[in-house]
């Protein structure tokens, strides 16, 4: 990514101090998501490395990644998946705990949401301790997905997430970090 890409992500986002807890810096995405040229910028340089390769589905984690898990997968021409809070699937899941930088909560997806074998991009907006994306990558990989990748716009390296995932040999792309 240029220096000039970097830098118009890196402005799209708000910081707010104190949210949702004394101490946390939230690093707000909704700015980038409402600026059309961040928007596309952050899509397209989530997409870029994997174009003309083989995705079937695109798992993107509640809630964010949701928004820029389906502009993905629409762009690779993949199916999306929802990784979700406990209790909002229909059918029938697979459910794993995790906690968080602020907090514990359980998340699960759809036992018949990726088939096995299936290659599957993990997308979100942010990765922080990495348990959020750690809990993920346990339930696709408990219903036999091929993980190719984890990708977040935003990395806190300083709470580890990144070096979480690529211990369970999970490659991490990110596309701008905050100390
Ligand atoms: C945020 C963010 C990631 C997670 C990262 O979601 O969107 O999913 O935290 O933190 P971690 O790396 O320490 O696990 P949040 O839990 O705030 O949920 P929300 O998107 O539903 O608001
Ligand atoms: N999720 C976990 N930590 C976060 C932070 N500092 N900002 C936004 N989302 C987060």
């Amino acid at each position: 990514m240029t220096s000039s890409s970097t830098d118009t992500l890196l402005a799209s986002i708000r910081t707010i101090p104190d949210y949702p807890k004394p101490g946390i810096l939230f690093r707000d995405i909704t700015t980038l998501l409402g600026n059309a040229q961040a928007f596309r910028r952050a899509i397209d340089e989530l997409v870029h490395p994997y174009a003309g390769r083989k995705v079937d589905k695109i798992a993107g984690i509640e809630a964010r990644g949701f928004i820029l898990g389906g502009a993905v997968a629409h762009q690779l021409s993949a199916g999306f998946v929802p990784i979700r809070k406990k209790g909002k699937l229909p059918h029938e899941t697979v459910r794993v705990a995790y906690s968080l930088e602020y907090g514990l909560d359980e998340m699960e997806m759809h036992k018949d949401g990726v088939a096995p074998g299936e290659k599957v991009i993990l997308i979100d907006d942010l990765i922080a301790t990495g348990g959020t994306a750690e809990a993920a990558v346990k339930l696709l990989r408990q219903i036999g997905a091929d993980i190719i990748a984890a990708c977040f716009v935003i990395d806190l390296p300083d709470l580890g997430g990144r070096k979480k995932l690529e211990a369970l040999n999970v490659p991490v792309r990110t596309l701008m970090a905050f100390d």
